[in-house]
């Protein structure tokens, strides 16, 4: 019941939608429609837990960024006491938004409108002429509203606006022994090297993350200029050893091996930095998937937050570096996201390393940058089908690839990390996966 209760045709809708998962197939109405856009703010962005931050980005006291949950307008902000709180961006006494910069230090909000304060933990702090105005108010309940769970994993910061949500170490799963890998392999970890960029697509956010959560297959064709340029090795040769694993909640990887040929090189990190590692951090597990010479090229972590880890060389003649990045799709309406980049790096790295792997980063996946390019061109075509007349009547995408249990997309025997890896990635089973999660995440009360 409530506010974003579904009325009984999206029920229906939803029905069909799993069914036709099972058949590998599914509605294009999924990619524009304006009630099921409602419905995910309500009942996705609310319930799940959703990356807003990384610690980095507020490392003192004070500090603060804006951040989103769904649509809605959040301060991230580390109190007086250290603690990361996320406070949502309107005043209590008229909704008026308190905090107009971007990122800054503060211990106080001032809303600009009739002057209440709050502290950066959000307790209210101060109204202008209060003996007069206010002499009996309960200053306890008329805080900042507050996100109830901000939790942290390796350094990556999420929120859950649901009072009853699960832990964050059980919401992430299995996910954490691959966030281990990727973001834990020495104490001093990663950072994000400055503000995220963002930039608005004219695409559906679920677009993006079904994407990152195993769409390896698009980038022989999509990226293939890069291939005819010069700047990427055979994309179908390093293709054809890459494979998936799936996880439980919606959440699934891409697996490539090394990308640069020495052999010695932890997830193609050169000697410099690979030396500033200590795997012993890691589990037993773990330390086999790197000396396997396996790594992460990318992930989806149910709903929103993705990963790219892959190497570039941002001009012919210069050696390919490896860079990492978190990415998010923020929705904005159900026609268009806003895409969220933070290029990473390690802080246990040379500085000309980092310099290189955020050229690298940028190169790639930015505003500007080559793969971005192509992926968010292709992407424009879910809105374009969603609203189309004549294919909402009962056009189907096809979902099929793997499905028949006849090509070479098996399960992997003696997989050494959780989850079901697959042999190849000619299938599409994170992406049904992802969906399936999806539907069902709209369909819960
Ligand atoms: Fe903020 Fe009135 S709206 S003080
Ligand atoms: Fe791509």
């Amino acid at each position: 019941g409530g506010y974003g209760s579904l009325n009984g045709t999206m029920q229906t809708f939803l029905s069909e939608v799993q069914k036709d998962l099972a058949q590998g197939m599914l509605s294009p109405r999924v990619l524009n429609d304006p009630d099921i856009h409602r419905a995910e703010l309500d009942r996705i962005f609310t319930k799940c837990w959703v990356f807003v931050g990384h610690v980095s980005e507020i490392p003192s006291p004070g500090d603060y960024v804006l951040r989103y949950v769904g649509e809605d307008q959040f301060i991230l902000a580390r109190d007086e006491q250290g603690e990361i709180q996320l406070l949502l961006n309107n005043c209590v006494h008229r909704a008026s938004p308190v905090c107009r910069a971007e990122k800054g230090n503060t211990s106080h909000f001032r809303c600009p409108y009739h002057g209440w304060i709050y502290k950066n933990s959000g307790e209210w702090n101060g109204a202008p002429y209060r003996a007069k105005a206010y002499r009996t108010l309960d200053t306890a309940r008329w805080g900042l509203r507050k996100a109830p769970h901000v939790d942290s994993y390796q350094g990556l910061v999420f929120a859950c606006l649901d009072p009853d949500a699960v832990p964050l170490r059980e919401y992430l799963g299995d996910m954490c022994w691959y966030l281990d890998i990727v973001f834990g392999l020495n104490e001093q970890g990663m950072r994000a090297a400055g503000d995220p960029h963002r930039w608005i697509v004219p695409a559906n956010w679920k677009s993006g993350a079904e994407n990152f959560v195993g769409d390896a297959y698009h980038v022989q064709s999509a990226h293939s200029s890069l291939e005819d340029i010069g700047l990427l090795p055979d994309l179908g040769e390093s293709l054809s050893t890459q494979f998936h694993v799936a996880l439980e909640g919606g959440h699934g990887l891409i697996i490539t091996p090394n990308l640069l040929p020495e052999p010695l090189w932890v997830m193609d990190y050169p000697p410099e930095v690979a030396s500033t590692f200590d795997l012993a951090r890691l589990g037993a597990g773990q330390r086999e998937f790197l000396e396997s010479r396996y790594g992460v090229v990318g992930f989806t972590i149910f709903p929103n937050l993705s990963l790219i880890r892959a190497v570039a060389s941002t001009e012919r003649g210069r050696p390919p570096v490896c860079f990492t990045a978190l990415r998010q799709w923020q929705p904005r309406g159900p026609e268009q996201f806003e895409l969220w980049n933070w290029p990473m790096v390690w802080n246990s790295a040379p500085p000309e390393f980092n310099q290189a792997s955020y050229e690298g980063s940028v190169f790639g996946f930015s505003p500007s940058g080559v793969f971005e390019q192509d992926d968010t061109v292709v992407w424009r075509g879910g809105p374009m089908v969603g609203r189309s007349a004549f294919a909402r009547q009962d056009m189907k995408l096809n979902f099929q690839m793997g499905l028949d249990g006849m090509s070479d997309y098996k399960p992997r025997p003696d997989w050494m990390g959780p989850g079901e890896a697959s042999t190849s990635v000619y299938g599409e089973s994170n992406q049904r996966r992802w969906w399936q999660r999806w539907s069902e995440a709209l369909a819960s009360s």
